[in-house]
């Protein structure tokens, strides 16, 4: 399964905790193209449904909490995103879906490409279709 939890590394003291994310380091193994995030969502609306050809990307629940469905084409794996000090890579050909989430979740992603249309799979059986080929 291309995916994996990073324990990030947490700067705290008395004031707080602070978290920073470079890029070609032990957290971020990718030149990051993009960040963007994900508000408002709702917890009977599920998100995502695709993979990526060549996209790499780490989410981290800034807020809030919501579960991913991990899917290599053999195997389905569920994990909960629920700290700001815990990012979920997803590497290529991965399928993906998000659901549960709870009110005022907030995900962030780190991306390693702009956002490019082309480059998603929405079909389950094209998925499937492309990690065989
Ligand atoms: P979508 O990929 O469907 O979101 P999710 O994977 O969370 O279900 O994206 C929702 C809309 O936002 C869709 O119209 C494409 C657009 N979008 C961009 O324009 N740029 C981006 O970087 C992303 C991630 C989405």
């Amino acid at each position: 399964m291309n995916y994996r939890l990073i324990d990030f590394n947490i700067m705290g003291d008395s004031r707080g905790k602070l978290i920073a994310a470079e890029e070609l380091s032990e957290f971020v193994p990718f030149e990051i193209k993009r960040v963007y995030w994900i508000f408002d969502t709702l917890p009977d609306e599920e998100r995502g449904k695709h993979a990526h050809k060549e996209l790499e990307q780490i989410i981290v629940a800034m807020d809030g909490a919501c579960q991913f469905v991990l899917d290599d084409g053999k195997k389905r794996e569920t994990v909960w995103l629920n700290r700001p000090d815990k990012g979920l890579y997803i590497g290529k050909n991965m399928w993906r879906e998000m659901r549960h989430f709870s009110y005022g979740c907030k995900l962030m992603i780190i991306a390693s490409t702009k956002y490019d249309p082309k480059e998603y799979i929405r079909s389950y059986d094209e998925f499937l279709k492309t990690i065989k080929g």
